[in-house]
Formats: C-alpha cells, sequence, structure tokens
C-alpha cells in the first residue's frame, strides 16, 4: 500500500525547548503539519522577518503557505483563546480558515474547567503542580472519565450538553468550598463568541483526513507540545501535564498506526529549564543559572513566569531518547552559552541513599548531579551559518552529547529566528 511519511518532533525535557521555531523551519519538507496533545498550556515561539510571533493551539506550520494545519483529536482546545489567537493571526495578514482544520473528536475546555483548575491546586497547597492555569487538567480527566464536550458537540444541541456540563462542575466546586467566580459570566460570553467563532473552520474527522492524505503519498509532520519529562506516564509525576507528551501521543492523538512512523525528532536545549513546581537535579539556583535566564529570555512564553535554569541533564535526556525512539537531535540554543568558561553536563546522579546510577530512577527527588566539565567556545555563534565556523570547543560539546546520547544532532539553532539554523549534512 502506498504511503506518504511521518514524522514526530517533540521536546526532550520539560518544554519550552524550541518546538515552534523548528517546525516553522521543517514546515516547507512536509504537506501536513499537526498538534497531537495539549492545548493553549503550550507557547511555541517563531520568529521571522523581523516578525515575533506565540502559538498556543494553532500548529506552527500555519505561516509556509500552500500546507494543512490540523488540530487533532488529542488537543483540548479553549474557543474563546482559539478565537483571540486566531484572530490575531489573521489581522496581521496570516488568513487561516482554508488550511486550518480541526478534529471534531478534540476535547473542548469548557470555563469552568478553568476554575476547576485553580480549585485544585488550592487545594494541592504547597504540593501545586504549578500549572498554567488554563484547565488542561480537568478536561483531560473528563476526557478519561467519559465526561467529556468535544468539538463535534457543538454541531447538535450544544447549549444542553454545555448546561449539564457545567452544572457537574459546579457540583464539584461547591463540594471542594470553592466560591469565587468573579468575572464569570463574561468569560462565559467570551467563551461562546468563540464556539461560534469555531464554526467558520472546517470540523473533519482528523484520523480519516490524515490517512487519505498520506494514502496519497504526502507526508506530516506531528508537533508536540510540552516536553517528556511533562508526559503523564513518563514524567517527573505528579509534576507533569495531563497528556502523553511522547512520539506514541502522536498515534494516539492523530489516528496514525505506529507502523507510519519514520523520523523522531527530539528537541533539547543546550541547558535545560523547567517552569512550574517539581524535581529539576541541574537547577542552579546561583548566577550562573540567573545568567543563562537572562541570556536564554527564560521566561513563560504563556504566563511569564521565570524559568528555572540549569546545566544539560544526560541522564534525564537518555531516557528521553529511548522512551521516544528518537532518531535525530536538535540542539536549540547552545549560542546562549557564548561567553561561559565553563559548561556542564550531568552523566550521572548520586541517590539520597548514596548509590551511584546512570539510569533514570523512579523518583529523582533529591538526586545530585554528577557533572563533567567542558571548556567554554567564548565565540559568538549567533551568526554563523555553516558547521566549519562553530569553534572546536563547541564541536567537543557536541560530539560528546551525540557520544552519550548515541544519537546525531542533526540541526543546530544558534537564535531565535528562522534564519539561524543550521542543518548538518
Ligand atoms: P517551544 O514551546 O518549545 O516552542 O519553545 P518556546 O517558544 O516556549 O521557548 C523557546 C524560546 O527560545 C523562544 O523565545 C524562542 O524565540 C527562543 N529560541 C528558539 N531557538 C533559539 C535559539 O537557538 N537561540 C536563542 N537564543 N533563542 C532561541
Ligand atoms: P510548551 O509546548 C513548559 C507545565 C506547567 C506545569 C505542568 C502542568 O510551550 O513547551 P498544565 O497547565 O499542563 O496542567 O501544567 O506543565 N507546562 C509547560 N512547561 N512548556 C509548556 O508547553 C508547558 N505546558 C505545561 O508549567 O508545571
Ligand atoms: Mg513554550
Amino acid at each position: 500500500m502506498k504511503t506518504g511519511k511521518v514524522d514526530v518532533l517533540l521536546g526532550l525535557q520539560w518544554g519550552d525547548e524550541g518546538k515552534g521555531k523548528i517546525v516553522d523551519v521543517l514546515t516547507p519538507r512536509y504537506d501536513v503539519i499537526a498538534r497531537f496533545q495539549g492545548g493553549p498550556n503550550a507557547g511555541h515561539t517563531l520568529e521571522f522577518e523581523g516578525q515575533k510571533y506565540v502559538l498556543r493551539s494553532i500548529p506552527s506550520g500555519i505561516f509556509q503557505g500552500g500546507k494543512v494545519n490540523i488540530i487533532g483529536n488529542g488537543v483540548v482546545l479553549a474557543p474563546d483563546l482559539f478565537m483571540n489567537e486566531a484572530k490575531e493571526l489573521e489581522s496581521s495578514g496570516h488568513p487561516l480558515t482554508e488550511r486550518l482544520y480541526i478534529s471534531k473528536k478534540a476535547h473542548l475546555i469548557m470555563p469552568t474547567h478553568r476554575i476547576l483548575d485553580k480549585a485544585n491546586e488550592v487545594a494541592k497547597g504547597k504540593e501545586m503542580v504549578g500549572t498554567t492555569g488554563k484547565g488542561i487538567g480537568p478536561t483531560y480527566t473528563d476526557k478519561t472519565s467519559r465526561n467529556g464536550l468535544r468539538v463535534g458537540d457543538i454541531l447538535e444541541n450544544f447549549e444542553e450538553k454545555y448546561t449539564l456540563h457545567k452544572k457537574r462542575h459546579l457540583k464539584i466546586l461547591t463540594s471542594m468550598g470553592w466560591t469565587n467566580f468573579d468575572g464569570f459570566e463574561d468569560v462565559e460570553r467570551a467563551w461562546f463568541e468563540g464556539v461560534e467563532y469555531m464554526k467558520k473552520f472546517k470540523f473533519v474527522d482528523s484520523e480519516h483526513e490524515i490517512n487519505h492524505i498520506l494514502h496519497e503519498g504526502k507526508s506530516l509532520l506531528c508537533e508536540g507540545a510540552q516536553g517528556t519529562m511533562l508526559d503523564i506516564d513518563f514524567g517527573s509525576y505528579p509534576f507533569v501535564t495531563s497528556s502523553n507528551t511522547i512520539s506514541a501521543g502522536a498515534c494516539i492523538g492523530l489516528g496514525v498506526g505506529p507502523n507510519k512512523i519514520r523520523n523522531v525528532y527530539g528537541i533539547m536545549k543546550a541547558y535545560c529549564t523547567r517552569v512550574g513546581s517539581g524535581p529539576f537535579p541541574t537547577e542552579l539556583f546561583d548566577e550562573t543559572g540567573a545568567r543563562i535566564r537572562e541570556l536564554g529570555h527564560e521566561f513563560g512564553a504563556v504566563t511569564g513566569r521565570e524559568r528555572r535554569c540549569g546545566w544539560i541533564d544526560l541522564i534525564q535526556l537518555r531516557y528521553s531518547v529511548m522512551v521516544n525512539g528518537v532518531t535525530e537531535l536538535i540542539m536549540m540554543k547552545s549560542d546562549v552559552l557564548d561567553n561561559f568558561d565553563t559548561i556542564k553536563a550531568c552523566v550521572g546522579y548520586r541517590l539520597p541513599n548514596g548509590d551511584y546510577t546512570e539510569e533514570m530512577p523512579y523518583d529523582i527527588s533529591g538526586v545530585e548531579p554528577v557533572y563533567k566539565e567542558f571548556k567554554g567556545w567564548n565565540t559568538e555563534t549567533s551568526k554563523f551559518k555553516t558547521e566549519d565556523q562553530l569553534p572546536t570547543e563547541f564541536i567537543q560539546y557536541m560530539t560528546f552529547l551525540e557520544e552519550f546520547l548515541d544519537t546525531r544532532i542533526s540541526i543546530i539553532s544558534l537564535g531565535p529566528d528562522r534564519d539561524q539554523t543550521i542543518v548538518r549534512n
């Protein structure tokens, strides 16, 4: 049977690796770009021609002409936020309606899901996850408990269904003692406006749409959101998101068979960041961490929160390469390390009981990283266009990562702009 190729691109750390930028760079090679999980908790930044865009629910293939972009069944969608995002793109000269399809099976994030998200966090107290507050967890909870509201529901008796779900949510909130509903009516009004706005897009059975396209020999790039360490199964549970962010999530979130997947592009920063709570073995609490944050502009694209910064963690990355079946690595933001005398990489963990391991343990809280040190390259790399311009120390660092992770780095990103990218032969 004739079939086109399916590649997956996803984050290997705790999110914000630079997925949006690279999806945009790779889009010319594909016919279709699709998001398969997550929702407006994502913030994918793209820069080109002096403009900067942050995408939350819309795939990052939307800026390259003539491509179909799909919001897959595995995604959770907030109509009001989607409307704001789409309108902003359209007003900046990027028409969407003809080339953005939405799966009927994608679940809707209701206004009450966002309140539930907050109420759950408050109830957890100091154990809070530090969610983005976008209602992601409660929406996926309703999906798995078979109480969800889907895009396809918009087409029939929608208000009736909405009211039933809302009543159920309000009961839960009352039982939790939640009383703060400030501004709820305005939010609800904007949400319904968003639902109306969504109707101008093509609601599709995206599994059929995608498999038809593949059958025609066309190609698909699946765009991951969040990162492997935020995966509901393999991440640093319970400080994770509520979806499967790993490569297998693309099969579930789009309806493509695992035998169709060819390349898995794993994206990593040359260092590491994390937003929200939870363990982060290589986190730096000193001036070096603050310097990385400043130079890397490590502030959340969605919430503006400070990102926690630290050295690259090769134990964590080797685990991510394993669970995703990564075939090619993409190294981002190494330019941020341009002026460091010493660069460190974690190559082992000292466990709280004193044992040493080079394998990801069940629980990473309290582990002490064991580092290998590298001499920094002390060279401005952001203007480099070819691999042979890269300094020796840079090549040494990169080669060590490739050997440790047993995977080739095929793309190097040296700045936020589309053009600041070296694709290696
Ligand atoms: P995503 O969620 O994985 O798409 O990543 P984010 O957009 O949340 O965060 C990545 C940030 O780094 C954005 O502000 C990008 O513009 C920026 N960025 C991406 N690649 C590079 C790079 O190679 N160098 C630098 N300095 N910044 C980059
Ligand atoms: P992109 O796609 C970084 C984090 C939150 C929190 C945890 C759970 O831009 O890489 P949620 O709202 O999903 O229930 O929050 O996950 N988180 C992200 N961190 N990048 C993201 O997306 C994230 N999406 C969620 O900070 O710790
Ligand atoms: Mg992001």
